[in-house]
C-alpha cells in the first residue's frame, strides 16, 4: 500500500513537471527562471544507488565469486550487463526491472535478495532502485 502511494505521488509529480515544462515553454524565461517549481529529487547511481548494492548485494555477486546467477554487481557496467537472465535494469521501467523484482517479496523466480543472513531491504531502499531506473538508470 505504501509503495502503491508512493507510486501515485511520483507520478503525479512528474506529470506536474511536465506541465510546467510546457507552461515554461510559451512565457518569459526570465520570469520563470525565479519560481520554484516542484521538483522530484534526483537519484543519484553513485550517492544513492551503489552504496546500497555495495553494502548488501557484495560480496555475493562480486566477479571472483561463483554466484550462480553470473551477475556482477560490482560497478555500473557490470549492473548494466547483468547475468544468467540479461540485463536486470530496464532503464525508465523501474518495476519492471528484475534487480527491483528480485529484492521486493515473490520475485519471479528464486528467493528474495539479499540471500540468506543479509538483511532485507526497507522499503526507502527499494524505492531508490527503482526511482534511479524510472529516471534513466543514468550514470550518475
Ligand atoms: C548471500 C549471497 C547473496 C547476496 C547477499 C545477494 N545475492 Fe543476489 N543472488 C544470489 C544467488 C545465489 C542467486 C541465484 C539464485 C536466485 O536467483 O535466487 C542470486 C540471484 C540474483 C539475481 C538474478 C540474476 C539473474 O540474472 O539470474 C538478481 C537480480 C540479484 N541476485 C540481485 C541481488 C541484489 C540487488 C542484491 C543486494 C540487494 C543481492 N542479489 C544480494 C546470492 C546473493
Amino acid at each position: 500500500m505504501r509503495n502503491f502511494s508512493l507510486l501515485i505521488i511520483f507520478a503525479l509529480a512528474n506529470a506536474l513537471a511536465g506541465f510546467t515544462l510546457q507552461q515554461s515553454g510559451s512565457k518569459d524565461k526570465k520570469k520563470n527562471s525565479e519560481k520554484n517549481y516542484p521538483r522530484v529529487a534526483a537519484v543519484s547511481f553513485s550517492k544513492d544507488v551503489f552504496p546500497i548494492i555495495k553494502k548488501h548485494c557484495l560480496p555475493c555477486h562480486a566477479s571472483d565469486s561463483d554466484n550462480r546467477s553470473e551477475l556482477v554487481l560490482e560497478s555500473y557496467d557490470d549492473i548494466i550487463t547483468g547475468g544468467k537472465h540479461g540485463t536486470p535494469v530496464v532503464p525508465g521501467k523501474g518495476s519492471e526491472s528484475l534487480i527491483v523484482q528480485k529484492v521486493s517479496p515473490n520475485p519471479p523466480f528464486g528467493k528474495q535478495m539479499p540471500l540468506m543472513t543479509k538483511k532485507k531491504l526497507n522499503d526507502g531502499q527499494i524505492d531508490t532502485l527503482r526511482m534511479w531506473i524510472d529516471q534513466g538508470a543514468k550514470k550518475n
